[in-house]
């Protein structure tokens, strides 16, 4: 099927379970901001909708969705310029959410290694919610016919099937409705390790604080962390493809240029034979440059809640003005009655 000109727009989300980690900031936030500053919509979404999947404390999701927000703003996120907004106040998600229940096939859900990893040996106990949430995320997107979604290398299998949805959805009702969305996956750090153990992704839950950076950590726990993170006797060398062995030191050189902007090439280059004892202080004093700007401002903005809420509920309204006719017309296709 040929694809209909869609206009660009873009889309992502971030789930307000748990704080915001260095993994999240580099493998999507800080690729948010780059994103906004070309000419297409940018939408960028606290999903609250998709943390609740999981049991989370009704006041712990409240600071959770409010902190996300002040993280994206933070960072460099213009409600101005990008529309800022949290999921549950845009009711086309959870309406086309459930349309795409109903489009989605078992057998694909079963297919989602996310949900095999956090169901484990569990999977008779989770929530239905965790099952369906890769169809919550088709609409996340799909909802504003969104094209280009900037997202961490773990999401890549989510937005394929989202891919799959939108397919099935226009061959199904002979249209070409629904955009393909394409996941935009760049960078050096589209999967950011856990810093005690380099096979392992950094994430917002895990045994021990030691093993990720949070974006509110202040200037001395930052440096403490990357230099106590994991590492390995030898040097480093002066090309990319001798990290290949090295899970740990590679994702400190990938830290290392995500947050200075360069390729990991270049920062071999420039680091060829230093030891430890020289790259981990310098990488501490870069991700205590960098971080300890938006974590004061984070804190900053966290201290008038209201304003959060302002700007949010205003994004939701912008977003719900995209969502809507999208909606509509989403039902008029299958037959609804309105
Ligand atoms: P989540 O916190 O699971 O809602 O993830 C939000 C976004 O951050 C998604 O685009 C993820 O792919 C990205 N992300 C989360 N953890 C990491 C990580 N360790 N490395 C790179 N990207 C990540
Ligand atoms: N599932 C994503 C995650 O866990 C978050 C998310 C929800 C998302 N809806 C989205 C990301 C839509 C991109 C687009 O990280």
């Amino acid at each position: 099927m040929t694809q209909p000109a869609f206009t660009p727009r873009v889309f992502s989300g971030i789930k307000p379970s748990g704080g915001l980690t260095l993994g999240n900031y580099l493998g999507a936030i800080k690729r948010f901001v780059d994103m906004q500053k070309g000419d297409c919509d940018t939408l960028y979404c606290v999903v609250d909708m998709h943390a609740v999947t999981v049991w989370q404390d009704p006041q712990d999701l409240r600071n959770a969705t409010r902190e996300v927000a002040a993280g994206f703003i933070a960072s460099g996120i213009d409600p101005e310029q990008s529309i800022l907004f949290n999921q549950s106040r845009v009711s086309a998600h959870a309406e086309l959410g459930w349309l795409f229940n109903c489009v989605a096939r078992v057998g694909w859900m079963n297919r989602m290694t996310q949900f095999k990893d956090k169901a484990g040996k569990n999977a008779e106990a989770v929530s239905l919610g965790l099952y369906a949430y890769p169809s919550l995320m088709a609409a996340d997107i799909l909802a504003y016919h969104a094209t280009h979604v900037p997202v961490g290398e773990d999401q890549k299998q989510h937005v394929e099937l989202t891919r799959d949805i939108a397919n099935k959805f226009n061959h199904d009702y002979k249209v070409d409705f629904f955009p393909q969305a394409e996941p935009i996956i760049e960078g050096p750090a589209t999967r950011v390790m856990n810093l005690r153990d380099g096979t392992k992704k950094m994430s917002k839950s895990g045994e021990s604080d030691m093993e990720r950076i949070n974006m509110t950590d202040d200037a001395d726990k930052i440096a403490k962390k990357f230099k106590k993170a994991k590492t390995d006797p030898e040097p480093l060398p002066d090309n990319m493809k001798d990290l290949e062995s090295r899970p740990e030191a590679r994702n400190l050189v990938n830290i290392y240029a995500a947050l200075s902007d360069q390729s990991n090439e270049a920062v071999i280059t420039e680091y060829a034979g230093a030891g430890w004892g020289k790259f981990k202080p310098a990488l501490a004093d870069l991700a205590v440059a960098k971080l300890s700007p938006i974590s004061s401002e984070m804190s900053r903005l966290m201290a008038d809640p209201a304003e959060i809420d302002r700007i949010m509920s205003k994004g939701a309204e912008k977003a719900n003005e995209i969502a809507q006719p999208i909606l509509k017309q989403a039902y008029e296709i299958m037959g609804f009655v309105r």
